[in-house]
């Protein structure tokens, strides 16, 4: 039983728990934006959104949701509607809407907040599914902190004197392997039993995995380094035909924010750390690689399996480490260092199979391309997943360093397309038998 699933016998404690996550995602999305008002309204890259723009964002959510629906209260601010609905304004047009100004902005998600927690002061967690073991409060949780990632990569980009600071992680240990053997077989993917899951990572589901090999950590920027010396973005025999083309198009040479043998991480320029996780390369430089290596990128399945399965009693855990939530010895996750720690450095998040790091420091890129599980269930809306299932994304699993406790899980799906280098996102490497 999950922590959330157990409390679903206690109301009170729930929403304890719930109002406690609340708070913590807001603390969180405060720091990112508790900076000059310039910083907030400009926009840093025609990726992204105005940082003033996710905050709001994260309160109309918060409003249509927790207040308008499962609290079935009026409109807080209805004429705001259209301009955070990030399917109606592709994220380059976002500054040329009518935003609230970051004064307003910080008014609104406040004015919603004290409606939410009122609202689950007085809403029984039963009897709706939208509502059952706090499912919304927990869907809004989540999307809070998936707005702080990309706040973290809008940081990324932003240029200029630093803002944001970080103690250095732990230190990493080499593997005894480089890869790991995996026997294959039946396990079972995707949840029924985590509350807070999303649509997509549902229903259960046994799956029969061919016996593979997969990295036994991420690949490292020392690595990725030897392909690049190794002339590997100059040599078509490594690439698709759509990567090749995209490679040229782009310029792409090295990973993002590399230059010269350093890079740049959140302002500072910095010597490459060599044991660290690449991340910033896309999907075509992930496959480009593992072709060079003599390998392949794993498959969404066999990711999940080397992450979740237990040889010994044949059950899938919720993470590698077991059933328990995250905790700082499991991963590195919640953007505590600003960055990757070096392969190794979490022992106690190893996979019963051996298997290191799969959770946190950076989203693994797989070979798969993001389509619902069979027996799929749209919930509670379209726009979830259901409008992006289909080839042209691919699906990234086990969170980065930026990724909160509540916003991963071993069965959590992201996608993104191949092109995307901004998110922060790295791969290992797997191979038949
Ligand atoms: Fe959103």
């Amino acid at each position: 039983m999950t922590a959330i699933e157990e409390l679903r016998h206690s109301p009170d404690q729930l929403r304890t728990r719930i109002a406690a996550e609340l708070e913590r995602a807001r603390d969180r999305s405060r720091r990112l934006t508790d900076i000059d008002h310039d910083e907030l309204v400009r926009q840093h890259s025609p990726l992204m959104s105005p940082l003033v723009w996710d905050y709001a964002h994260i309160g109309s959510q918060e409003e249509l949701w927790l207040v308008r629906d499962v609290g079935g209260r009026e409109p807080v601010r209805p004429d705001i509607d259209d301009i955070y609905d990030a399917f109606r304004t592709k994220r380059a047009d976002r500054p040329s809407l009518p935003l609230l100004s970051p004064a307003e902005a910080r008014r609104y998600v406040r004015e919603v907040r004290d409606k939410a927690l009122d609202v689950l002061d007085r809403t029984p967690l039963t009897g709706r599914r939208l509502v059952e073991a706090g499912f919304a409060f927990g869907m809004i949780v989540q999307h809070e902190q998936q707005h702080v990632e990309t706040m973290f990569a809008t940081h990324q980009l932003r240029v200029g004197a630093p803002v944001l600071d970080a103690p250095a992680p732990p230190s990493g240990s080499a593997p005894d392997r480089p890869e790991v053997h995996v026997p294959g077989g039946m396990f079972l993917m995707g949840t029924d039993l985590e509350p807070w899951a999303l649509d997509n990572e549902r229903p259960a589901h046994a799956v029969g995995v061919e016996p593979y090999w997969i990295d036994t950590d991420p690949v490292t920027n020392a690595q990725y380094a030897a392909f690049i010396d190794a002339g590997g973005y100059d040599n078509p025999d490594w690439w698709t035909a759509d990567g090749w083309a995209y490679k040229n198009t782009a310029g792409l040479v090295a990973p993002q924010f590399w230059d010269e043998g350093a890079r740049t991480r959140f302002g500072h320029v910095e010597p490459i750390p060599p044991d660290e996780p690449v991340q910033h390369v896309c999907w075509y430089e992930a496959d480009a690689y593992a072709r060079w290596a003599g390998k392949r990128l794993p498959t969404e399945a066999e990711w999940e399996m080397a992450a979740r399965f237990d040889p010994e009693t044949g059950r899938s855990r919720r993470f590698p480490w077991g059933d328990d939530d995250p905790r700082p010895e499991h991963a590195n996750l919640g953007g505590t260092y600003l960055q990757p720690a070096p392969v190794g450095a979490y022992p106690e998040g190893t996979s019963p199979l051996g298997v290191r790091g799969l959770m946190g420091d950076v989203w693994e890129w797989t070979s798969s391309d993001f389509t619902p599980y069979p027996g799929f269930a749209m919930f509670p809306y379209p726009e979830y997943s259901e409008v992006f299932f289909g080839p042209e994304y691919k699906v990234l699993r086990g969170g980065s360093w930026a990724a909160d406790p509540t916003a991963v899980r071993a069965t959590f799906r992201n996608w993104d397309y191949p092109i995307r280098r901004q998110i922060f996102a790295g791969f290992r490497c797997a191979r038949d038998v």
